[in-house]
């Protein structure tokens, strides 16, 4: 990192060559003079990790957004820098009772990475732990301080090799930060979108991309997901989009109340804000300067969620400063190294062990934009290689307001089978009416090819109902409107048994319809059309009013079953 020019603007070398080197700075250079200083800081591109993060608005490269509004107005000065965290604020420090009882009868502390010096409650919601950093290279704790109240500048403890403890500490945020090891990404990211859940999920640790054209819903899906998935912490990047699409990260999150703590959502979120406006260049670093973060509350047995929105934006800045170190361009314009640096990115994702023996995981959401809603572009193409979850949001199902729009025949996930476990304590249907609605959804795709051709009427009635009962699942259970105050949530109970349901009404009526029962018949019960409405009018913790559903409708499909049994029996 380096400091360029009389006002000290933020640079970074991105290239070495014979003792000349190549400075892409992060802030707007405007003045910037040849023969101006440029002096090195001595360390890599870095952030401070410690407590104050949370509920922070940071810039790509740190820069707290709020505070410098406080200081300068609306408009950042470039070189102005602002503590990344406050140095003046006071945390409660409780030291770990087990190291200072050993310190008390002078048994050697041996110290070693992820070592638990002790904890500060960050939020209400959040034990920030205070931990020997990476970085450490052994030796023996000389000191813990006592509890009590010191700044993330005062020292908390001493070693004998390493420098002073503090509550803070500096990391590069290119490297990834080490963890003990790789745990199987086989528990879901629960996110209360039932087509996700369901149909497409995601493990805590994995990464998934929302690739989708202008409009079809990619920033309100992230919104959705950052606002109820049942992550500890959610970093949300907001990277080369349009400013107030931030601005209403803003003003609804203090607002909402996550449903686990009872807390303000802010209290667990931290933004990061690089939006269309604002300089390109830290646009490209933004992104590392969030799953860093995430990965700072991993290691202390977070489980961290990022959004980042969108990729496409990032990739064109990588574009740009490529162009202008004059690199020899790959597809379309975007430098060869684009597959590598999407990798660095996801790879990064993962559910591990901890240096300290706790488990903890990032989990990436990345937003694409192709232009033109064209996925075989270079962005969504090389993405597409380094995710296993994919939800492709579809232009038609966004044009006819079907959301959230996520294609259910393009879409895949490459974890359902390592949660079904999961989902199976929380319903053993999980799997089984999941293939079967998949099954359903494809047939009922073939089906509307003939109808579009040669119209309903020609068709069975044992596949029109197929027809039938892929309406109820797409208005019943795929469409969830986020303004809806009851089905902006779905719980994992309440998912499965909906969908249950539906095929259960689905399998009763198919036998009815082969014992003889005409298809108006059927789409006349009252439950047909209740199915579809169901999941606006049900709470989610309201499972007897469900139950109570599925007992009448299966007692009215048994009575129609049976009457037709016993016509065949005259
Ligand atoms: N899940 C949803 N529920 C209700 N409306 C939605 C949903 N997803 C998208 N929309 C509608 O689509 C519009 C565009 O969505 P947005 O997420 O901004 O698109 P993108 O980020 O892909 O350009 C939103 O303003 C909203 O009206
Ligand atoms: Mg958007």
């Amino acid at each position: 990192m380096v400091d360029v020019g009389p006002k000290k603007i933020i640079g970074e070398i991105v290239r070495l060559e014979k003792g000349e080197a190549v400075i892409q700075v992060y802030e707007d250079d405007t003045g910037l003079q040849v023969g101006a200083a440029a002096e090195s800081t001595g360390r890599p591109l870095s952030v401070r990790l410690g407590p104050g993060l949370i509920g922070a608005i940071y810039d790509g490269i740190q820069r707290p957004l709020e505070l410098l509004y406080q200081q300068s107005g609306a408009f950042m000065e470039p070189g102005i820098r602002g503590e990344r965290i406050d140095p003046n604020k006071q945390w409660d420090f409780v030291p770990n009772q087990e190291i200072a009882e050993k310190l008390g009868r002078k048994e050697p502390v041996a110290i070693k990475p992820g070592l638990l010096l002790g904890s500060v409650k960050e939020t209400e919601s959040i034990t920030c732990k205070i931990m020997v950093p990476p970085t450490c290279k052994g030796g023996t704790l000389l000191e813990l301080k006592g509890a009590g109240a010191y700044t993330i500048n005062d020292v908390i403890a001493l070693s004998d090799k390493e420098e002073p403890f503090s509550l803070a500490h500096w990391w590069p945020v290119r490297m990834p930060r080490p963890s003990a090891r790789r745990l199987a990404a086989d528990k879901p990211l629960v996110t209360g979108e039932r087509v996700i859940d369901i149909f497409f999920p995601l493990s805590k640790g994995g990464a998934a991309a929302i690739p989708g054209g202008f409009g079809t819903g990619k920033t309100m899906t992230q919104h959705a997901i950052a606002k109820w998935c049942d992550a500890d912490i959610i970093i949300y990047i907001g990277c080369g989009e349009r400013g107030n699409e931030m601005t209403d990260v803003l003003t609804e999150f203090p607002h909402l109340v996550d449903p686990r703590t009872g807390r303000s959502l802010m209290e667990r979120t931290i933004l990061i804000a690089n939006t269309s406006n604002m300089p390109v260049a830290a646009r490209e670093v933004s992104i590392y300067t969030g799953v860093t973060m995430a990965e700072f509350y991993r290691d202390m047995g977070c489980h961290v969620a990022i959004m980042a929105d969108s990729t496409s934006r990032w990739a064109e800045a990588l574009r740009e400063l490529s162009g202008r170190m004059e690199e020899m361009p790959a597809e379309e314009g975007f430098p060869a190294y684009l597959p590598t640096r999407l990798a660095e990115f996801y790879e990064r994702a993962g559910r591990v062990e901890t240096l300290n023996g706790d488990e903890g995981s990032v989990s990436i959401i990345g937003a694409v934009s192709p232009p033109g809603g064209d996925f075989s572009e270079p962005v969504t193409q090389h993405t597409k290689r380094f995710i296993r979850c994919f939800w492709a949001l579809d232009r038609e199902l966004a044009n006819a307001r079907h959301y959230p729009a996520i294609g259910w025949l393009d879409s895949y996930s490459e974890y359902a089978e390592e949660v079904k476990p999961w989902w199976e304590q929380v319903n053993p249907a999980w799997a089984v009416v999941r293939q079967k609605a998949l099954d359903l959804l494809k047939k009922e795709q073939r089906l509307s090819e003939i109808v579009r051709l040669i119209g309903p009427d020609a068709l069975p009635d044992d596949q029109r109902l197929i027809l039938v009962v892929a309406e109820i699942i797409k208005n019943g259970f795929l469409q969830q409107n986020s303004f809806d105050e009851i089905d902006m949530y779905c719980a994992p109970t309440k998912q499965v048994r909906l969908l249950e349901l539906m095929m259960s009404f689905y399998e009763k009526a198919a036998m009815c319809i082969k014992l003889g029962a005409p298809l108006v018949q059927i789409t006349a019960l009252p439950e047909r059309e209740r199915l579809s409405r169901i999941k606006s009018e049900i709470q989610n913790t309201d499972t007897a009013s469900l139950d109570d559903f599925g007992f009448k409708m299966k007692k009215v499909m048994e009575d129609l079953e049976r009457s037709y049994r016993s016509k065949e029996h005259l």
